[in-house]
């Protein structure tokens, strides 16, 4: 596999072509924001606990039945991954109120839900990522009904296998965002990463925070928060 030109870099990772027109490299970074990229640092180690931490759940989801754009780790920092167009949603997935739903809905962080719940945000940096409802998306084009169908039946399941999963290791899962991609052939896979970047992961018995929240609220201890959850996974 040939690493070619550079065709994007995001906040957190940088994506290449290769010489075979369905694959891509991305390479992952150090680099975290916060706020819309307001909010800038560096957690070190970050990019290679995060490349590896989405390519195991990648291939643990795979094992269950859920399609990814998964294809290959390269290095610590590199993976091979289909190419996919992305669906421009946020797809953000809930078990216990935290963030912006405590926020918008007056609901005290920690308050475990009912049941799991799910919203949309359009992915937009210039708009700030609004939160966006099926109507929306249907009435702008953004998925079909069938898509979005897929998309919300593939978010819960992989709720309920990486809940299932993080709480062996003593971790809650409380929410996490993914991002879901079509491939030329036009099926819906997971794409992105699943990382301390893109879940918020708690102590089941202490409830300390394992995860990107420390970075955002400057409280420290992120780059220790990361090789936790890591050493955890690995069964350290
Ligand atoms: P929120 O409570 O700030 O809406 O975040 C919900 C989840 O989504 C949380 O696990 C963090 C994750 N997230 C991202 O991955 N990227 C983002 O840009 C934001 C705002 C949240």
């Amino acid at each position: 596999m040939k690493k070619l030109d550079q065709l994007y870099e995001g906040k957190a990772k940088k994506v290449f072509a290769t010489d075979h027109q369905d694959l891509l490299i991305v390479d992952y970074k150090d680099d975290a924001t916060a706020f819309n990229g307001e909010k800038k640092g560096t957690i070190l180690g970050k990019g290679v606990i995060n490349n590896r931490m989405s390519n195991m759940l990648m291939q643990l989801l795979e094992k269950q039945g859920i399609p990814t754009h998964y294809v290959e780790e390269l290095s610590e920092r590199e993976t091979v991954v289909k190419k996919v167009a992305i669906v421009p949603l946020e797809v953000i997935i809930r078990n216990i109120a935290a963030g912006s739903f405590s926020k918008r809905f007056g609901v005290q962080e920690g308050t475990k839900l009912k049941q799991p719940s799910l919203e949309y945000s359009y992915k937009n940096d210039d708009l700030g990522d609004p939160l966006i409802n099926d109507h929306h998306i249907l009435a702008l084009g953004l998925a079909t009904k069938e898509e979005l169908d897929t998309i919300a039946g593939y978010a819960f399941r992989i709720n309920e296998i990486l809940k299932a999963y993080f709480l062996k290791l003593d971790i809650e899962l409380v929410d996490f965002k993914l991002e879901f991609g079509k491939t030329s052939d036009g099926t819906i896979v997971l794409a992105d990463e699943i990382s301390p970047d893109t879940c918020r992961f708690w102590d089941v018995h202490t409830h300390e925070k394992l995860d990107k929240d420390r970075f955002r609220r400057n409280m420290g201890g992120e780059e220790e928060a990361y090789k936790e959850v890591m050493r955890r996974l690995l069964g350290e």
